[in-house]
This record gives structure tokens, sequence and C-alpha cells, in this order.
């Protein structure tokens, strides 16, 4: 079974949560999922993914901090090119509408692409992937539960 490391910040909980709510959709997509606090995440983790979804709260119109951090220590797999044409996507939590949320999604995306990885997109809802603003609501897990139904799908007809 394909397996997808999810990989997120949260201070506060509401990205843990989307982080979980995507856990659950992807596992019934029928793949496995490693789930991970951004600290606890390693670059075994990352080689050992057939797909990654990285989630940070907007902060200051950006990802958080840990994020790029984790983002900037994936150069050590940039050389091999270990991660071309693998699944990903990413999900943000921000305060409020146009707080900056998409540019936090896109921001992730950015290093995610540069590897040469295969993004997910969203055709009906948060179109550059799951957004939050403030405490995940029934609409937030919907849109997790589409995307991470799709993003199992990308995963393993990737891996297959
Ligand atoms: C340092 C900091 C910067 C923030 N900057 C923004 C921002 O630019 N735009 C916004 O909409 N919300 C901003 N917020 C609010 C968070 O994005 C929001 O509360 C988010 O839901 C927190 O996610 P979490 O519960 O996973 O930590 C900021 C919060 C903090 C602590």
């Amino acid at each position: 079974m394909p397996n997808v490391l999810i990989v997120y910040f949260s201070h506060g909980g509401n990205t843990r949560k989307m982080a979980e709510a995507l856990s659950a959709s992807v596992q019934e997509g029928g793949c496995q999922v490693t789930l991970k606090k951004v600290n606890e995440a390693t670059l075994d983790d990352l080689r050992a993914a057939d797909g990654l979804l990285l989630g940070s709260p907007c902060y200051f119109g950006d990802m958080a901090a840990p994020i790029k951090q984790f983002i900037d220590e994936s150069i050590q797999l940039f050389g091999k090119g270990e991660l071309v044409g693998k699944a990903a996507g990413a999900f943000a939590s921000t305060g409020g509408i146009g707080g900056g949320g998409e540019l936090t999604i896109l921001s992730m995306l950015h290093g995610l692409l540069i590897h040469g990885m295969v993004v997910q997109g969203l055709r009906k809802g948060g179109h550059f992937g799951p957004l939050a603003i403030g405490e995940p609501d029934q609409r937030v897990n919907d849109e997790c539960a589409a995307y991470g139904t799709q993003f199992a799908a990308l995963v393993k007809r990737l891996a297959a």
C-alpha cells in the first residue's frame, strides 16, 4: 500500500485538525498515512513517502518558520532528485478572509514544485489546497475529505 507523509505545524490546533481530517480521508482512499508534527519529521520519512502533504498556519501571509525550515532541509534530497514524480499538496489555516491563506499554500507549493513533485489541485472549493479560516468547520472537513480522496487516488496512480 502506498504511503503518504503528512507533516504539519500547529500552535493552536487548527492546522492539526485539518491534518487529522486529511489523514482519515487519505486512508479511506487506500493509502497508509504517517502523520507527523514538523519537528518530528525526518528526511528518511520523506524518502519513504510516495506522497507528501504539508500544512501550516498562515503567519504574516506566509508559512510558519518551522515548515520553511523543513523544506529548506529537504535540499539534501534535491541533488539526486529523490522526490521527483511523487505526489504533493499543501493545506493551511488562516485567521481571516484575505489574511493570506492562499499565499501560504502557494508558498509551500513552490518548494514542492522545485523538487519536481506532482501537485494535486482541487476543482471545487479551495483550488490550491484545503484552507480553513479559524477553527475547521463542516465546510473545511468536507474539503479535506474531498481533497484526501483525490490525493490518495493520485498517489496510487503515480506509485503503480
Ligand atoms: C505569528 C502569527 C502570525 C499570524 N499571521 C496571520 C496572517 O498574516 N493572516 C491571518 O489571516 N492570520 C494570521 N495569524 C492567525 C493564524 O493563521 C490562525 O490563528 C491559524 O488558525 C492558527 O493555526 P493553528 O491553530 O494551527 O496554530 C497569525 C498568527 C500568528 C501566531
